[in-house]
């Protein structure tokens, strides 16, 4: 799909893309952000209202509380790159359809072929399932390491599902803590 090879050329591609129904009512195209650099790669599920309206990814209150999430393990949004299984808002923040999805990865992918990130933390279950595992269950999934491609990759809870359900926290917390000693242990921060 897209030829060439730069940053550019996927914003442009993305910018542009009317490949699915998400087009139809987005604001904007949410393509990613934080650090191109970064080693690591933070998935989401898809923008919300928020993130549609400024077209920066997680600047809602899930932004918020991953914010606080990254801080409790040292780390900011300098850190990390952050991007989402789809790049347009799905309506009512629905979770996105398998077709959007596959429509969607092929950008994920650029982004991954470009970041090259040592480890990738999945932000809920949408983000597992399409990166980790089709049948990934994030309750009994969530925490555990799983390598592909020379990347790290892990799955914890979804900021949103921690501001529902906030008894889902301590695990998350333990699931960061897993996230610290991967970092030290690679050396990357
Ligand atoms: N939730 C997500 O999954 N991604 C965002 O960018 C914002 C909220």
């Amino acid at each position: 799909m897209i030829g060439m090879f730069s940053w550019e050329i996927l914003e442009s591609a993305c910018k542009t893309c009317n490949r699915c129904r998400l087009a139809e009512n987005r604001t904007n195209v949410v393509v990613g952000g934080g650090n191109r650099k970064a080693k690591i790669l933070l998935i989401g599920e898809g923008p919300g209202e928020k993130e549609d309206l400024s077209g920066v990814p997680f600047v809602g209150p899930a932004g918020q509380l991953l914010d606080k999430m990254l801080a409790c393990i040292d780390l900011s949004r300098n850190d990390v790159y952050i991007a989402n299984v789809v790049k347009c808002r799905p309506p009512g923040n629905r979770d996105p359809e398998p077709d959007e999805k596959n429509c969607c990865i092929e950008y994920l992918r650029y982004q991954f072929a470009l970041i090259k990130p040592q480890i990738i933390v999945c932000l809920g279950r949408i983000a597992a399932q399409s990166i980790i595992d089709s049948k990934f269950r994030i309750t009994k999934e969530h925490g555990i390491w799983y390598k592909k491609k020379n990347c790290w990759m892990i799955a914890t809870y979804h900021p949103s599902a921690l501001l529902r359900d906030a008894a889902k926290k301590r695990t998350a917390f333990e699931d960061l803590k897993e996230i610290k000693k991967k970092i030290d242990e690679l050396g990357i921060i």
